[in-house]
């Protein structure tokens, strides 16, 4: 089993969902695990949760599209534990609105959310881990969907050009950063169930590609958490730059 003990963890967007699953799977295997969210209740209730099953946990509210709210996640998961080995840049949001309709401000949002939070985080972070007076190194992992590769669902424009520019973010972000033993990669998930999609499950269109998908209707977060463990281990010392795509099958053509 991979063994995180000793290692020190910040889950973006973590108060519920896959997020919540991560900061779960990675306290089990013993890191010691900042969650962050913009809701301060869901924030609470993970840290919570996590503690009272036996982990490591703290909660740390802020919206981490405002590049000082991430500094203070950063400065107050180094403040209680002293050091920084794993991002999950896994905060997101999904605003459902054709191209048509959509409004400056809503597409802003998302691409600030999604993908602009990835970069504070990644530079931020990364400056940590490379600091040549630390122990250099870490591990980076975004979670971002397929839409931003291979699928394309109505009215998500701006949520499939984000997770996009994560991809290419993220490719960047490894080759420069390799440098300092830190790796990156990103995780592509297909419909996940968790409180993003009961709304979006509304729609005809995804009641038909669950309906079609080749493993099962629709993955559980825990799917998501059990791949981010295997890339922040060392099992997966060896993967940089890459992207894993966990859907069930769903972009089989
Ligand atoms: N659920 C899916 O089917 C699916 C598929 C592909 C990718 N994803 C991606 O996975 C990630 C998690 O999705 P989910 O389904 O668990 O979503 P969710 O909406 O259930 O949970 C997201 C959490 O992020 C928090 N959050 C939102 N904006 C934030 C911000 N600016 N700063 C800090 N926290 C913030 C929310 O408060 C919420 O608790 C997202 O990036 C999403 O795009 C989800």
């Amino acid at each position: 089993m991979t063994s995180l003990s000793t290692k020190v963890a910040i889950v973006t967007g973590a108060g519920q969902g896959i997020g919540a699953a991560i900061a779960h799977t990675l306290a089990a295997a013993g890191a010691c695990v900042t969650v962050n969210d913009l809701n301060p209740d869901r924030a609470e209730r993970t840290a919570v949760s996590i503690t009272e099953s036996g982990g490591q946990a703290i909660a740390v509210v802020g919206d981490v599209s405002n590049k000082f709210q991430c500094v203070n996640v950063i400065e107050s998961t180094r403040d209680q534990w002293g050091r920084l080995d794993i991002l999950v840049n896994n905060a997101g949001i999904q605003p459902r609105t054709s191209i048509l309709k959509m409004d400056e401000w809503e597409w802003n949002r998302c691409l600030e959310v999604n993908l602009k939070s990835v970069f504070f985080m990644s530079q931020l972070c990364g400056r940590v881990m490379a600091d040549e007076n630390q122990e250099r190194g870490g591990v980076i992992v975004n979670i971002a969907a397929t839409a931003g590769a291979v699928t394309a669902w109505p009215n998500r424009s701006a949520y499939g050009a984000a997770s996009a520019g994560v991809v290419g973010f993220a490719r960047e972000c490894a080759r420069e950063f390799a440098q300092y033993g830190i790796r990156v990669n990103t995780i592509l998930a297909g419909l996940i169930d968790t409180p993003m999609t009961t709304q979006a499950l509304k729609d005809e269109a995804l009641q038909t590609a669950v309906s079609a998908n080749p493993l099962q209707s629709i993955g559980q977060p825990d799917a998501v958490a059990q791949a981010v463990l295997y890339l922040c281990g060392e099992n997966g010392r060896y993967l940089t730059g890459t992207t894993l795509i966990i859907d069930g099958g769903q972009t089989i053509v």
